[in-house]
């Protein structure tokens, strides 16, 4: 049951207006005439119902509604723990989490050794500008380098730059693409300039890359978008000629798409865009922010396709930190 409830942590739907918490093992009948009998039913049927309207968690959100931006509608479970798989909430309620964070927590909930370091560091130095050189950002870069040389990534890793969230790394990437062209394209009348992405993608939520991520509902509240932006469809080979031309300054793909549904990007495919990337000088970006970092049981996806269809660009986040906020962006030389 705790599966059922867990799932909902993912989907969400629901608008928040439209959301209620359980009554059915809390509440007199009388006062729940507004929640329709198949409701309480199933609710009654869970051993996770949602916490009850008189609960601590709901006297909590309804606490701190009002002063946080309503950006998307949440369940109303408050988590207050984690350990390994499972996550506990307000009422002391064990549930077992399938979404890892949004495979975020690869090594499980407050992993002991990764809480050790983080409160080691939080007492020695936690924070002096990107003005100065601190021992691990650079620790960070050089490993993520010889770590994806020895897997067998990318063709020809130099460097990595670090930044806090995935939405980040994918900007960082657009731009270092965007920097590129414009050193290399004299045309002043129509630049090197375009970004094609697929139509499924996430890229995240920033302006860059929520221009790169093809979904109207994340990008209509906010549009208009960066512009010279082109959306593809994965696995569509045929379209590569037009879709990615000499005006292409990047093309940024998910090797295997994650919020698109777990879609992989066949061989054959990637080769081919790769090739066609070379053709037109345009840079390749993997964003491998949810698939890669062993997911595939290599360091990187893209590490188990021909090297031909290696990228020029990588961006990771999410399980690097297992919950603490740090992304990437691996470069060629
Ligand atoms: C493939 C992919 N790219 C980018 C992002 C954005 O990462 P972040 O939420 O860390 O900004 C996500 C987040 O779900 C993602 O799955």
């Amino acid at each position: 049951m705790a599966f059922r409830t867990s799932l909902r942590l993912v989907v969400a739907a629901r608008p928040a207006a439209a959301r209620f918490y359980s009554q059915a093992t809390t509440v007199p009948t009388s006062s729940a005439s507004s929640v329709t009998a198949a409701q309480i039913k199933r609710d009654a049927a869970l051993s996770h119902p949602d916490p009850a309207e008189d609960s601590a968690s709901a006297a909590l959100v309804r606490e701190h509604a009002p002063y946080m931006v309503a950006t998307y509608a949440r369940p109303p479970p408050v988590f207050v723990k984690g350990e390994g798989s499972y996550l506990w909430d307000i009422e002391n309620k064990k549930y077992l989490d399938f979404t890892a964070g949004i495979a975020v927590n690869s090594l499980g909930h407050c992993d002991p050794e990764i809480a050790t370091l983080i409160a080691q560091q939080a007492k020695t130095l936690m924070h002096a500008s990107n003005l100065y050189y601190n021992p691990w950002t650079g620790t960070l870069s050089k490993l993520l380098i010889q770590k994806t040389l020895a897997s067998g990534g990318m063709h020809d890793a130099t460097a990595a730059f670090i930044c806090n969230s995935g939405s980040e790394a994918n900007e960082a990437a657009i731009k270092f693409a965007r920097k590129a062209a414009k050193a290399t394209d004299g045309s002043t009348t129509n630049p090197k300039h375009e970004i094609v992405s697929f139509l499924n993608a996430f890229h995240g939520r920033t302006m860059g890359s929520l221009s790169a991520t093809p979904n109207p509902k994340y990008q209509a509240p906010f549009a208009p978008l960066i512009p010279g932006c082109r959306v593809g469809t994965l696995n569509d080979t045929a379209s590569l000629p037009t879709l990615v031309t000499p005006h292409t300054c990047a093309v940024l793909v998910e090797p295997i798409q994650g919020e698109g549904g777990v879609q992989v990007a066949s061989d054959a495919f990637l080769t081919a865009l790769a090739r066609r990337c070379r053709e037109v000088g345009a840079v390749l970006i993997y964003d491998e922010i949810q698939c890669g970092l062993s997911r595939t049981g290599r360091l990187w996806a893209h590490a188990h396709l021909p090297k031909e269809a290696h990228p020029d660009v990588v961006t990771t986040a999410k399980a690097l930190g297992n919950g603490f906020p740090i992304g990437a962006t691996l470069v060629n030389g």
